[in-house]
């Protein structure tokens, strides 16, 4: 019995620990290793201020064993009549330590981080930047548009590598918050206005980034992926989201655009050059080059996409797209037509 208690009280302690460690490993979403100058600079502050913490923290606990010592030196009941130069002196370390020293460390971490670090996560102006690429958090995925083009996507963006790009996040809902870790801080999407934040990469890659303020159910669920790519394969690929959908090769994905069109996948979906022009789900029209589904919450292939159709309510309940009830051959035309949309 003992045993088994000391056991769980240790895996109380290991599995935060064990789980910590795990998520500091994580390559794909991890604030502290940034690939951008901005995301570098917000690591460097927070290295600094997790020192300067650990200093204070040595300080007061170096200060509470020089008086534990001293007090067991003089006994519990020591003579402190006429020791006025420690008084002083002790009056000299609550006022310096305690009180002039976190106003002055406060206040150079705010003139830091507000006139150098926050200057460099800022958007370049619209004008001064070549591309714009435009967020629209919705409970619970996100629409990404080109302006200028007539490129429309979901959950998945991508920009070329080592460029300033200017992002404008607005919400069709409530609030959201757009992060990509690696790249920069936080923006927050506010109802009824349009904020703006710079991504920049270093490298070319595959960035994740997720939601990062409460917005209902699924909030967790909210998560999207930044491509940052060489110019020339960046150029090709919006020159590639603009078109619209290819014309079916087959049959069978003939068959599927029918069950799509006199289904309601129509009612809330787009697929340019079909007479789907629905705005309440993500646009479809080059599904087939997306890597998931349902903002990063399961992989975009035919079994997962016909789970997805038919149990959409189970895999993440609460989302707008009711259970479809097509299922059999309807349902393996509609997956054949989906996967095609390249
Ligand atoms: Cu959107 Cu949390």
């Amino acid at each position: 019995m003992v045993q088994r208690r000391r056991h769980a009280a240790a895996a109380v302690v290991l599995l935060p620990a064990a789980g910590l460690l795990l998520s500091g490993c994580d390559r794909t979403q991890n604030a502290l290793a940034p690939e951008s100058h901005s995301s570098k600079d917000i690591a460097s502050l927070f290295w600094w201020m997790m020192g300067g913490a650990w200093l204070g923290l040595a300080l007061v606990v170096g200060l509470l064993f020089l008086a534990w010592r001293r007090r067991n030196q003089r006994g519990i009941r020591g003579d402190r009549s006429g020791d006025k130069p420690g008084e002083r002196l002790a009056t000299m370390v609550v006022v310096g330590a305690g009180i002039a020293m976190p106003i002055a460390v406060i206040a150079a971490v705010f003139v830091i981080s507000d006139l150098f670090v926050i200057k460099t996560t800022e958007a370049p102006a619209a004008g001064a930047t070549q591309l714009t690429v435009q967020v629209i958090g919705h409970q619970w995925w996100w629409e990404v548009r080109y302006p200028g083009t007539s490129a429309v996507t979901a959950n998945e963006l991508h920009i070329p590598v080592r460029t300033p790009v200017r992002v404008e996040v607005q919400t069709a809902d409530v609030i959201h918050s757009f992060w990509v870790p690696e790249l920069n801080r936080t923006i927050d999407t506010i109802p009824g206005r349009t904020n703006a934040i710079e991504l920049y990469a270093d490298a070319v890659g595959r960035y994740r980034g997720q939601c990062d303020e409460f917005c209902g159910l699924e909030h967790a669920k909210m998560a999207f992926y930044v491509y940052a790519d060489p110019p020339g394969v960046f150029r090709r690929w919006l020159a590639d989201q603009e078109r619209p959908a290819a014309s079916t090769t087959s049959p069978l994905e003939t068959a599927g655009r029918q069950v799509f069109l006199s289904a309601s996948c129509a009612s809330c979906h787009t697929i340019r050059g079909t007479s789907a022009r629905a705005d309440v789900g993500p646009d479809l029209t080059h599904l087939a080059t997306r890597q998931t589904l349902a903002a990063l919450t399961i992989p975009n292939d035919a079994s997962s996409l016909a789970n997805w159709i038919r149990h959409s309510q189970s895999v993440k309940p609460g989302n707008d797209m009711p259970d479809i009830l097509v299922g059999g051959t309807k349902l393996r035309e509609l997956v054949a037509y989906l996967d095609g949309l390249k």
